[in-house]
């Protein structure tokens, strides 16, 4: 089986409300379980970012519908590369809303979405994506 572990970016057509990102979450989880995906999804200032792993074609196809859904546009696949291990095993989707998050609340992760969606940061989030998205790689975000 070829596993790959997928990253990409999009920006969201209308601000969702609290009540829409959780029908959204709620769905994906469902349906990547029986795909067998794991990952996690952050949102930030319209902006999301979101981490699939899974066997290639699942992941491939399912990148594929989410360039499609009408509630984002402009996705741009960060990364796309085959894995030995999951990262994200305990999530069929995490998620975490970083809407006002600030510097206190974890350096690690915080500015990299404040600019949103623009072609000319996109190298900048491309090289630090993964260590952002993996600081929810932990257990403490399991129940979210
Ligand atoms: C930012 C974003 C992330 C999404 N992530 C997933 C996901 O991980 N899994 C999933 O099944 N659907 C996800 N969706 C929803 C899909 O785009 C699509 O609505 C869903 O798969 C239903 O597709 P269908 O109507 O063709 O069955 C996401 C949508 C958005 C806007």
């Amino acid at each position: 089986m070829d596993l790959i572990r997928l990253i990409c970016i999009s920006s969201a057509t209308t601000i969702p409300t609290d009540r829409e990102l959780k029908e959204l979450l709620d769905g994906a989880k469902v349906r990547n379980k029986k795909r067998g995906v794991t990952g996690f999804l952050v949102y930030k200032n319209g902006t999301y970012l979101q981490v699939l792993e899974g066997e290639r074609e699942t992941v491939e196809n399912l990148f594929n519908i989410i360039s499609q859904d009408s509630r984002t546009a402009g996705i741009v696949k960060l990364k796309d590369e085959s894995i030995t291990q999951r990262e994200f095993a305990h999530w069929h989707m995490g998620f975490k809303n970083l809407d006002g998050a600030n510097k206190k609340d974890s350096p690690a992760y915080v500015d990299i979405l404040d600019d949103g969606l623009d072609i000319k940061n996109i190298n900048a989030i491309e090289g630090r994506a993964l260590s952002l998205l993996l600081n929810f790689a932990k257990k403490e975000y399991i129940s979210q």
